[in-house]
């Protein structure tokens, strides 16, 4: 890629000096192209949305420079604006990835860092797994609620199945509020886009630094198909790989119950200290079966 990147430099360079010169322009066509493929090639496919936002920045920035060169404004001003744009969405992602962009495009991902770590030793014989008729009786003396989805929801396509399960749990008075952090799931506005879908009003959709000040005061919080975006190792350990993220701090709630299929790490391939936790119950199964459990097990409490 190095070589590719020093002949596109060269040609462009020689394209300077002699603008007539069209094999040279037909050349860097092509080494260009080479380039841009060999660039995203190795990039893990969870990393696409943000090497999607730059490139989008870059072709921006292109067009800004062609209207420079024909001396068109509009060209510059859209230009600058998609550029300029794509640009803050790309800081805005790798900031809460807490990777860089040079990280994200020439890197391993964060799981293959992590490698086949022991896990053991943050589990242990602490985690407490639980049913829906337990989970049921907890939100049966709820006043507060609050659901965490993460890309767990996607997969298992359970927006629908929680928004009955919010429905019933508001007809029963109680609070219902949704924690979005803003890299859970696999794009910018994933979850955003999911609940949408299934008509949950954006009123009860909280951004991570609203919902952090009230998980103390909420009586049962439930994540949904999250893992890495609700990790307190990124606040209590330095030496994580994900050290430093801001996180929902879900472990600050009364319970927190845990719906996944298992112990397996998310996207960044470590264990979560959480699953362990005194406050924390393991549901596991598939996240749309369960929500239905769960809203079932309400109606028989
Ligand atoms: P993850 O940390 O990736 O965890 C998702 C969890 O969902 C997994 O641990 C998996 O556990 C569970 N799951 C999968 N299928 C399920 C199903 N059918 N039912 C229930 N659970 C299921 O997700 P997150 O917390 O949303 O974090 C997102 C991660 O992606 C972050 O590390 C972020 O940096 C990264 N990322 C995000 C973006 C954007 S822009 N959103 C872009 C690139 C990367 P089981 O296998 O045990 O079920």
């Amino acid at each position: 890629n190095g070589l590719l990147t020093l002949v596109c430099i060269g040609l462009g360079s020689w394209l300077v000096l002699e603008p007539g010169q069209m094999d040279a322009f037909w050349i860097m066509v092509c080494v260009a192209s080479l380039l841009g493929v060999m660039l995203v090639v190795p990039i893990g496919g969870a990393d696409m949305p943000v090497v999607i936002a730059f490139l989008n920045s870059c072709s921006g920035l292109a067009a800004a420079a062609t209207g420079f060169v024909l001396d068109n404004n509009v060209l510059i001003i859209a230009g600058s604006l998609v550029g300029a744009s794509g640009l803050i969405l790309t800081q805005i992602m790798c900031k809460a990835m807490n990777r860089s962009i040079f990280e994200v495009i020439f890197s391993e991902t964060p799981a293959a860092a992590a490698g086949g770590r022991d896990d053991s030793d943050v589990y242990g014989d602490r985690v407490t797994s639980t049913s829906a008729e337990e989970v049921a009786m907890l939100l049966e003396v709820a006043d507060r609620v609050v659901i965490v989805p993460g890309y767990g929801l996607a997969v298992a396509q359970a927006q629908h199945a929680v928004r009955d399960l919010m429905t019933s749990l508001e007809a029963s008075g109680k609070e219902v509020m949704f924690g979005i952090h803003p890299v859970a799931g696999r794009m910018p506005g994933h979850m955003n886009v999911l609940l949408a879908e299934a008509e949950i009003g954006y009123e009860h959709l909280l951004d991570m630094d609203q919902i952090n000040p009230t998980f103390s005061e909420t009586d049962v919080t439930i994540v949904i198909g999250a893992n890495d975006v609700v990790n307190p190792a990124a606040r209590n350990d330095p030496s994580s790989p994900i050290a430093g993220m801001p996180i929902l701090d879900v472990d600050e709630s009364r319970t927190v119950v845990v719906i996944k299929r298992s112990l397996s790490p998310g996207f960044a391939g470590i264990a979560n200290p959480l699953f362990a936790a005194d406050n924390a119950l393991m549901l596991f199964g598939d996240g749309k079966q369960a929500v239905i459990d769960i809203a079932a097990a309400l109606v028989t409490v």
